[in-house]
């Protein structure tokens, strides 16, 4: 993906809004990222309607500071049928941003993924002053040593091939 591809949403202000703490961030997308629903909590934050939101491609709440690599590893792993977890720098309307620790897991019908959903919170302050300021070597590594862990107990939608293994952590954003 080239930077001139990732989509601009508009001038941001550099304020920040911080979630509430038990606040949970709902959206599902079907399979291409095209946002399908969103829950109160969503739409609040975000400043957009419910109207504006559904139906649009997700990275409608793209905030330009976010790096393109964190995307990549999201859509490369719920790709592969695997949850991913990472702190996520949100732009709300207005311009303000929003941080959140995202939980992105595909969604399984007959074997095959129909769509994806995301639960979001608030993450900590240490969490959110990890992924602001990625150490170079970090960031293009892709040490996981904890990603990807096997149990041998089914079930879930995990979405192996198999139906006998599931994703007992997800991928991990940032990688360290
Ligand atoms: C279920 C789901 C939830 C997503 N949530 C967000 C989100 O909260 N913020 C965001 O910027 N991208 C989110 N994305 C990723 C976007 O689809 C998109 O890849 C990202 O905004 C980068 O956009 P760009 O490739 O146009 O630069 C989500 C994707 C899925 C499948």
């Amino acid at each position: 993906m080239s930077e001139a591809s990732v989509r601009n949403n508009g001038p941001i202000t550099n304020q920040e809004v911080e979630l509430s703490d038990g606040d949970l961030l709902v959206s599902r997308t079907d399979k291409s990222g095209k946002i399908t629903f969103v829950n109160k909590a969503f739409i609040d934050i975000s400043g957009f309607t419910e109207q504006e939101l559904v139906g649009s491609p997700h990275n409608v709440v793209r905030h330009p500071g976010m790096p393109k690599e964190a995307f990549a590893d999201l859509w490369s792993t719920i790709g592969a049928g695997k949850p991913w977890e990472g702190v996520v720098k949100n732009r709300s309307k207005s311009g303000d941003h929003y941080w959140v620790r995202a939980n992105v897991t595909p969604l399984i019908e007959d074997g095959q993924i129909s769509g994806f959903i995301s639960i979001r919170s608030k993450p900590t302050r240490f969490q959110v002053d990890q992924a602001n300021a990625p150490k170079p070597a970090c960031s293009t590594s892709r040490t996981r040593p904890s990603a990807y862990m096997r149990a041998s107990s089914s079930g879930g939608a995990g979405g192996s091939a198999s139906g006998t293994e599931r994703q007992a952590s997800p991928a991990a954003w940032p990688p360290c």
